[in-house]
C-alpha cells in the first residue's frame, strides 16, 4: 500500500469510529427524555405546581381585575376548581379552551385534575 492508500485507509477507519461513537451518544441522549417524561401527578400541590402554572400561563389575562375572571388568589382558584370550570376550561369542554393560545400538556392537566380530586387543598 502506498502512502496515499494508507492515508485513505486511516481516514476510512476514523470515519467509521466517529460514526459508531456518535451513535452511542445519540442513543443515550434518546434514553433520557423518556425517563423525564414520566408523569407523576401524585406530587402535584397547589403552591409548587398549580399556582406556578397559573402564574406563568394564565395570570396575564386573569389578574385580579380581569373582566374574564380573576385567577389571582387561592380562594378564587379553589372555587373555580370545585365548580368544575377550571378543569373544563383546560380541556376545552363546555368552556373556551384555556389558555386560548394552546392547551397545557397532558401531564399538567392530569396533575391539576389530581389536585382537584384531592379537594383542591391549599398545600
Ligand atoms: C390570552 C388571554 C388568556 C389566557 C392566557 C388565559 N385565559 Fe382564561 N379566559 C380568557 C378569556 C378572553 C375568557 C372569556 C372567554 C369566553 O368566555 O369564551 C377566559 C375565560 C376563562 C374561564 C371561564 C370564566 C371563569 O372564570 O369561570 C376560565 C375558568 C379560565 N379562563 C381559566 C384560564 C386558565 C386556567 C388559564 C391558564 C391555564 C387561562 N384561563 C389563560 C383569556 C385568557
Amino acid at each position: 500500500m502506498n502512502l496515499c492508500g494508507k492515508i485513505i485507509f486511516f481516514m476510512f477507519i476514523s470515519v467509521i469510529l466517529s460514526c459508531t461513537k456518535d451513535k452511542g451518544k445519540l442513543m443515550s441522549d434518546e434514553d433520557k427524555p423518556s425517563n423525564t417524561l414520566v408523569c407523576d401527578t401524585n406530587t402535584y400541590t397547589y403552591n409548587a405546581d398549580v399556582k406556578a402554572i397559573i402564574d406563568t400561563k394564565c395570570i396575564g389575562c386573569h389578574a385580579s381585575t380581569s373582566p374574564y375572571g380573576s385567577l389571582a388568589s387561592y380562594t378564587v382558584i379553589k372555587n373555580k376548581a370545585l365548580v368544575g370550570s377550571l378543569l373544563s376550561s383546560l380541556k376545552g369542554e363546555g368552556y373556551s379552551l384555556m389558555p386560548p393560545t394552546g392547551k397545557l400538556s397532558d401531564c399538567e392537566i392530569q396533575g391539576i385534575e389530581s389536585w382537584i380530586t384531592a379537594g383542591a387543598p391549599n398545600n
